[in-house]
């Protein structure tokens, strides 16, 4: 039986769904069995009632004042594994410190440039143009209390040109997102499992 993946995400879901397509066809390696979302009426919950996983919403508010009904969440489903994928809120420590090892986030810029709180979206990319930054790309990384602070896993590189935008090297930094995202889970799933 596969490791039980939660996804959590707050946005259009585009990473995650690209998880739960490559993991759909490896079941013997993992399953993505929940998706915890901090807001009703995103992308990714239409991406996972498309493909058969249950969503849970967990306000902000939730999360910060009642963080062990993320916990109980999390055990009742038989969680394993926890990929963050543009999740826009603060996991609380009791969870980081149960997943510790266990948990990975994509970031769309090469950490430790242009991350850290209040660093999403498209002010990452603006951040990386006004710097007049000639490379960018993603990075996947441990998630500890801190962040954007976690264990570098894994980093590739995307060039900058003189004529893209912020939108332009988004999209180009997310085609590299969904490249890498969820093999990088995979390679790190069957390291834990060996
Ligand atoms: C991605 O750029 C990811 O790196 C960041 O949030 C964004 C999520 O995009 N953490 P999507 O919702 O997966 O399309």
């Amino acid at each position: 039986m596969g490791t039980n993946i939660a996804i959590f995400a707050s946005g259009s879901g585009s990473n995650a769904l690209k998880i739960m397509e490559h993991f759909k066809q490896k079941p013997e390696v993992a399953t993505v069995q929940l998706l915890v979302a901090n807001k009703a009426d995103i992308g990714a919950i239409t991406h996972a009632s498309t493909y058969g996983v249950p969503s849970v919403v967990i306000t902000n508010l939730e999360l910060k004042n009642n963080p062990a009904r993320l916990t109980q969440i999390l055990r009742a489903q038989g969680i394993q594994f926890i990929a963050l994928a543009g999740f826009l809120a603060k996991i609380p420590a009791e969870v980081t410190q149960t997943f510790a090892g266990r948990m990975l986030n994509i970031h769309p810029s090469l950490l430790p440039l242009y991350g850290g709180k209040g660093m999403y979206g498209i002010k990452v990319h603006e951040a990386a143009i006004a710097d007049g930054a000639k490379e960018s790309g993603i990075t996947i990384h441990e998630v500890n209390e801190v962040y954007d602070d976690g264990k570098i896993i894994h980093q590739a590189k995307v060039a900058v040109d003189e004529y893209d935008t912020p939108e332009s090297l988004q999209a180009k930094v997310l085609k590299l997102e969904h490249a890498w995202y969820p093999l990088i889970i995979e390679r790190a799933i069957k390291g834990l499992n060996a």
